[in-house]
């Protein structure tokens, strides 16, 4: 069963007629609910990519397209969150984020290799061609997230009160 608020925010949608990409809202504010994510995306290349440029080269939309490519249309620099998720502003409620399905329906992706070589493709500076099982173990940031829900899963029923 799917809570009220979900039939209005999809009843809004479809007469807004969304065909448009959802708006960024930063990676801050995933921070609050994916701290474990957050953190290690900020150890990350990702997150410092646009400081790889020099000051000439971050005006330069051919540099941008990869190392900062939401930076004219949403205003957030680096890759971010929201570059391989998709924008958050429909699916970022909490309520939306606890329905895998609807969270899909209003804009969350699922990143895929594809996805990784629109940037990672021959023309970037590698020594080694993209190694897309290699990269991803480089880049995890969904190990200590499903940690950290495993074991809500997995809580005991509660035991018998003692009188
Ligand atoms: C209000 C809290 C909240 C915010 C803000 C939030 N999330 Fe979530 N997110 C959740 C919850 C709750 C889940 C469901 C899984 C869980 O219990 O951890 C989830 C799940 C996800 C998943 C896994 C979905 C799936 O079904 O596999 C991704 C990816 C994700 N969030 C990305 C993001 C990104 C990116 C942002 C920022 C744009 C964001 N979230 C903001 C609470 C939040
Ligand atoms: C097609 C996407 C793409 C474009 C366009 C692009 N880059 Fe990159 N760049 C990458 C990728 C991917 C890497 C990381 C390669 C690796 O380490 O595997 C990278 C790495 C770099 C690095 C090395 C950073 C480090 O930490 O060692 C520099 C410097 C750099 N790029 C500068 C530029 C400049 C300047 C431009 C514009 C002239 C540019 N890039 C355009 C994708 C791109
Ligand atoms: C370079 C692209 C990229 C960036 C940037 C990125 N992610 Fe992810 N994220 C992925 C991929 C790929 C996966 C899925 C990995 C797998 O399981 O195969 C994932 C998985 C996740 C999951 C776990 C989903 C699940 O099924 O349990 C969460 C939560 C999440 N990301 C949140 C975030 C948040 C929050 C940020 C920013 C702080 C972020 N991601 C930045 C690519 C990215
Ligand atoms: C929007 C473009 C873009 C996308 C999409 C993207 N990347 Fe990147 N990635 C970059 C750039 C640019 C760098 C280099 C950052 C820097 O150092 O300036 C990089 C760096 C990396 C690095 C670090 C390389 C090193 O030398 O440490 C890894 C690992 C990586 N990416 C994996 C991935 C994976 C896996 C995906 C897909 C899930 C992905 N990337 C998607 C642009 C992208």
């Amino acid at each position: 069963m799917r809570s009220s608020g979900s039939w209005i925010l999809l009843f809004l949608l479809a007469t807004s007629g969304i065909a448009r990409a959802a708006d960024f809202i930063g990676p801050e504010s995933c921070k609050g609910c994916h701290p474990e994510a957050y953190n290690a995306w900020q150890q990350s290349k990702h997150a410092r990519a646009l400081d790889s440029l020099a000051e000439s080269q971050k005006k330069d939309a051919r540099c941008l397209s990869c190392h900062s490519p939401d930076q004219a249309q949403q205003a957030t620099a680096h890759i971010t969150c929201e570059t391989c998720h998709g924008g958050g502003q429909y699916y970022a409620p909490e309520y939306v984020m606890k329905d895998a399905e609807l969270a899909r329906l209003v804009g969350l992706v699922d990143p895929s290799e594809k996805m990784c070589r629109t940037c990672h493709d021959a023309s970037s500076p590698s020594l080694r061609p993209f190694n897309f099982v290699e990269s991803l173990k480089a880049i995890d940031h969904w190990t200590p997230e499903r940690a950290r829900r495993a074991p809500r899963a997995e809580v005991p029923p509660p035991k018998p009160v003692k009188k």
